[in-house]
C-alpha cells in the first residue's frame, strides 16, 4: 500500500522501526511515533502550529554551547525531568529525596577544605553549612565526594557570569567528607532566582503567564562508591516560591530551616564577624551504583 489514511498512517511508521536492532530503543521510538501521532490527532495541528514548534525547538538547540543546555531547561519547565527522576526513584527505602540536576552543573568542583568559604568574593548574608552522609542504617560514610553549587545575590550562577572564563568558579566547590561521614563550608544565604529568560525557553514561560522563579536552594551532588549518586538541592523554608516552583522541583523532605544566629562563634569554633545563619541537612544514600553525570562540557570520570 502506497497511500495511507492517518491511523495507517501511525500503524505503518510503528512497523518501519520493526528491524530496529536494539529491543529497548525499538520500544521507545514506536512509543514515542504512537505519543507523537496521537498529539496531531487530538489538536487537529495546524501547518502554522507545526511550523511555530518546529521553529521553537531549532531556536532551543541553536541556544546551547558547551556550558548552556537550553534543552533540559525545556525539559524542565515541562515537568519531564522531575517525571524521569519519579519513575527512576520509586522506592527510596529511607533514603534522601532527588531532584532536577538543572542546567548549571558545569565546570570545576575543586576538593576543597572544610570551612571554607566559597562565596568569600560575594556580599549576602553569610551561612554556615553543616552536612552528612550516612548510609541507609546510619552508618557515616567517609571519604565520599559531594559537589555543592548555588546562585548569587543576584540570582546568577558564576557560569552565567562573562567573568566565569577568567575568574573561575565561585559558590561552586566539591567537599569530601571525613571519618565521620561530615563536612562544612561557609557561603551566602542563597536567594530565589528566575531561570534565564533570554532563550526560547524562558520566552516561552513569559508568554503563558508563568512565573520564571525558582525557591532559594543549594544543589548537592553526593557520590559515594558503591552507592547511587544523590542529586538534590536544600531548599531554603519559608521562600516566597517554595509552592510554585517553575521547574516542579521541590519536596518537602528537602526544604531545611535556615536558623538566624548571632553566637560569636561559628560551629567549627571559629570567631563569627556579625549575625550568620545555620542549614543543616543530612544526607542519606541506596546501596547501588551507576554514574554520577558529568558537568557539562567535561567528559564523565569515576567521581565526577
Ligand atoms: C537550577 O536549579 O539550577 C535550575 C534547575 C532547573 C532549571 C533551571 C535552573
Ligand atoms: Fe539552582
Amino acid at each position: 500500500m502506497t497511500q495511507f489514511n492517518d491511523t495507517e498512517l501511525t500503524a505503518a511508521v510503528i512497523k518501519s522501526f520493526e528491524q530496529t536492532p536494539n529491543s529497548r530503543a525499538r520500544f521507545l521510538l514506536q512509543e514515542l511515533v504512537k505519543s507523537l501521532h496521537d498529539y496531531v490527532r487530538k489538536t487537529d495541528l495546524s501547518f502554522e502550529e507545526w511550523d511555530t514548534a518546529i521553529g521553537f525547538l531549532t531556536r532551543t538547540g541553536q541556544k546551547c554551547t558547551d556550558i548552556r543546555q537550553e534543552f533540559i531547561l525545556l525539559s524542565d519547565v515541562l515537568g519531564v525531568s522531575m517525571l524521569v527522576d519519579a519513575v527512576n526513584h520509586r522506592d527510596r527505602d529511607g533514603a534522601t529525596e532527588t531532584t532536577v540536576l538543572g542546567p548549571f552543573y558545569v565546570g570545576e568542583h575543586k576538593v576543597t577544605p572544610h570551612g571554607s568559604d566559597i562565596s568569600a568574593d560575594l556580599s549576602g548574608e553569610r551561612m554556615f553549612v553543616q552536612s552528612r552522609v550516612t548510609d541507609l542504617g546510619g552508618k557515616p560514610l567517609a571519604g565520599v565526594p559531594v559537589d555543592v553549587w548555588h546562585a548569587d545575590q543576584d540570582g546568577f550562577y558564576d557560569s552565567q557570569r562573562p567573568s566565569y572564563a577568567t575568574d573561575g568558579p565561585s559558590s561552586r566547590a566539591r567537599f569530601v567528607t571525613d571519618a565521620d561521614g561530615r563536612f562544612h563550608f561557609r557561603t551566602i544565604v542563597p536567594c530565589s532566582y528566575p531561570i534565564p529568560t533570554d532563550g526560547p525557553v524562558g520566552q516561552m514561560i513569559m508568554q503563558t503567564n508563568r512565573h520564571p522563579m525558582r525557591p532559594a536552594h543549594v544543589h548537592f551532588l553526593v557520590n559515594a562508591r558503591g552507592y547511587e549518586p544523590l542529586i538534590t538541592h536544600v531548599f531554603v523554608e519559608g521562600d516566597k516560591y517554595i509552592d510554585s516552583d517553575v521547574v516542579f522541583g521541590v519536596k518537602d523532605e528537602l526544604i531545611a530551616r535556615v536558623e538566624k544566629r548571632t553566637d560569636p562563634v561559628m560551629p567549627d569554633g571559629k570567631p563569627a564577624d556579625g549575625p550568620w545563619h545555620l542549614m543543616t541537612y543530612e544526607f542519606h544514600v541506596k546501596p547501588g551504583g551507576g554514574l554520577a553525570p558529568a558537568p557539562l562540557g567535561t567528559k564523565a570520570t569515576e567521581d565526577a
